[in-house]
């Protein structure tokens, strides 16, 4: 069973293979969006752009390869950078919510992070 690990929420989340990663950090109760995405969003059809992701583990295969969409819309982003109603999980990967507005000691949170083991 992966797991999917919410940096800035210091949490390990179990999850199915297959699970949308947006409805994990919802059921979750993460706070997924910034302000305006919390005021609006698309629902998870990939057209709002404010459920941004930083995926920080290197299996590049964790998740579904990157959307059509997903192209067009993070084209000026980081290349760590996921939409999380565009993801699948497959396997565990470690995930920073909101980059876009990172932690003010989000470099250490992601190395700490990164150090604990992952089961695959
Ligand atoms: S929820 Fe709108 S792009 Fe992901």
């Amino acid at each position: 069973m992966p797991i999917v690990r919410f940096i800035r929420e210091g949490r390990d989340v179990k999850c199915r293979t297959g699970e949308n990663l947006r409805e994990i950090a919802l059921r979750e109760g993460m706070q997924l969006y910034g302000f305006k995405g919390s005021i609006g969003n698309c629902g998870g059809c990939g057209q709002c752009i404010t459920c941004f992701v930083s995926i920080e583990s290197e299996n590049q295969g964790a998740l579904s390869p990157v959307t059509e969409i997903e192209k067009i819309k993070l084209k000026n982003r980081p290349h760590t950078w996921r939409l999380a109603c565009q993801s699948i999980v497959k396997s565990s990967v470690v995930v920073l919510t909101r980059p876009q507005s990172p932690p003010a000691n989000s470099e250490k949170l992601i190395e700490d992070a990164l150090i604990k083991g992952l089961p695959k």
